[in-house]
């Protein structure tokens, strides 16, 4: 820390901000703290202070690959633990791994890549779409529990070529239940001190086991494919073939760790921003007719024909619903940088390996950049002519420079072609009057989002 102080709301004795982290509303509080304190502001915690930025220039700043890289957090930290060889989302950046793996996936995950995914992401889509066709009038449809089912199916079905079948199941497939059951108890261990850690015997057993159970049938996967003599096309065939700039292969538990990651950074974050944007759409009748009638146009109303990949690069308005929700509620909302070398950020001294939070939520809500109206809802905020000249640090929802989200056009064509595909066939009720409610887990959902759907007229 620097000469000059940096403000934040006064530290109690021995709790310090403690009541400022509540946990499940940490973000919330962000939120509310910025109103007061900023561009950046500290909260001092047990393990020491949490520096939070949000100023534009301080992201600037941050987002500087030649000065900062990304600090691994606390969360991130147990979640490799967990893994016998650290994927792309956990793995430090002067990781050797890291750079073959991004390497070998970032042409897997270009556009062009994953024009190929579309069939895939139907099939997936097509069995959400006919389970809401079938609800008898009066059911309602529980939309994140809906949207975490299909993007945890679609990445399996695109990544490694599995099918979990949420759909058909009352309850979790084993593999998501063993994935699940392994993120909240490395959640949890943030909270425990790491001697409590230690002697939670069972809670040990439990998890292991639960990675035993993924890693062991990813690895299956990996087998029958190797001996099935065609890599195939999805991910997982990309990381068999690709090769790093040295010519050199990934190895197999990297391979498994990195389908598990796909799986654990990619399904919270898309299926919250699918059911967010719904949360609004419920609230906003003028933007869902515009939307609708861009869809209609470009998928027409041929619910026979699956949309293709061309058309899902098209329709521009129902692209900026979903950025304007990304921007008021990202759902991985903040990301953490640490600098290189000693050095200031927006005028604050640091220290080389300072980990500061650069909290895009907040960033997202700058009056300056987004207007008088930037924490309302309003898809226009990336209307063509809204965009230019807009700072190029001012949305940030997907992280930054080369540790940002490699899943990122993917997740927005799969959100697209459902968000699409929705609205070309349903009106969507607001029957219980949803107030929106934050659910802060590892990501950001809407909590209890529940609605009607009715078949719209004129479809065939
Ligand atoms: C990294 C957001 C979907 C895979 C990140 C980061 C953010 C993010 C903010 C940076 C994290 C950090 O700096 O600590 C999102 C959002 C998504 C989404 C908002 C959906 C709306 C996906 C999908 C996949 C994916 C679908 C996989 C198919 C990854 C991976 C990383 C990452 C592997 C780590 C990249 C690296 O460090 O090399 N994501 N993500 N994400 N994301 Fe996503």
């Amino acid at each position: 820390e620097g000469a000059r102080p940096i403000p934040g709301p006064k530290p109690y004795p021995v709790i310090g901000n403690l009541l400022d982290m509540p946990s499940g509303r940490m973000m919330q509080r962000l939120l509310e703290l910025s109103k007061q304190y900023g561009p950046m502001f500290v909260l001092h915690a047990a393990d020491g202070p949490r520096y939070i930025a949000f100023g534009l220039d301080m992201i600037d700043d941050l987002c500087d690959d030649t000065r900062f890289v990304k600090y691994v957090g606390a969360g991130q930290r147990e979640l490799r633990k967990t893994q016998a060889s650290a994927g792309l989302f956990t793995a430090d950046s002067d990781d050797p791994l890291w750079k073959s793996a991004h390497d070998i996936l970032l042409p897997a995950f270009s556009q062009r890549s994953i024009r190929a995914y579309v069939p895939l992401m139907v099939d997936i889509a097509d069995q959400l779409l006919l389970k809401w066709e079938r609800l008898n009038p009066g059911e309602a449809v529980d939309v994140t529990g809906d949207m975490t089912r299909l993007t945890l199916d679609t990445i399996a079905l695109c990544g490694f070529g599995y099918r979990f079948n949420s759909f058909y199941r009352d309850t979790q497939h084993p593999f998501v239940a063993a994935m699940m059951g392994g993120l909240s108890e490395s959640q949890a261990r943030q909270r425990i001190p790491p001697a409590v850690v230690k002697i939670r015997r069972r809670a040990q057993r439990k998890l292991e086991a639960d990675m035993r159970y993924m890693q062991d049938t990813v690895q299956m996967i990996l087998d029958e494919r190797r001996a099935s003599g065609d890599p195939g096309e999805d991910l997982l065939g990309h990381m068999l073939v690709g090769k790093d700039k040295d010519g050199k292969v990934l190895p197999d538990e990297n391979i498994v760790s990195q389908c598990i990651t796909f799986l654990v950074a990619g399904h919270e974050t898309t299926s919250g921003l699918l059911s967010f944007a719904i949360s609004y759409l419920l609230k906003a009748p003028e933007v869902v007719a515009r939307a609708q009638a861009e869809v209609d146009e470009v998928l027409g109303t041929d619910l026979g024909v699956a949309p293709t990949a061309a058309q899902i690069g098209k329709p521009t308005y129902t692209t900026q619903i979903l950025e304007e929700t990304l921007r008021l509620w990202p759902t991985a909302p903040a990301f953490s940088r640490q600098p290189l070398e000693d050095t200031t950020v927006g005028g604050y001294e640091f220290r080389a390996g300072t980990p500061i939070v650069a909290a895009s939520i907040v960033l997202h809500r700058n009056t300056d950049v987004w207007g008088a109206d930037a924490w309302e809802f309003n898809p226009d905020h990336f209307a063509v002519e809204a965009r230019e000249g807009r700072p190029a640090n001012a949305y940030k929802p997907f992280g930054s420079g080369v540790r940002a989200c490699i899943g990122r056009q993917f997740a927005l064509q799969e959100a697209i072609l459902v968000l699409a595909m929705v609205l070309q066939r349903f009106e969507l009720i607001d029957h219980a009057n949803y107030q929106l409610k934050i659910k802060e887990s590892l990501t950001l959902k809407p909590d209890g989002l529940t609605i009607q759907v009715k078949e719209r007229a004129g479809r065939t």
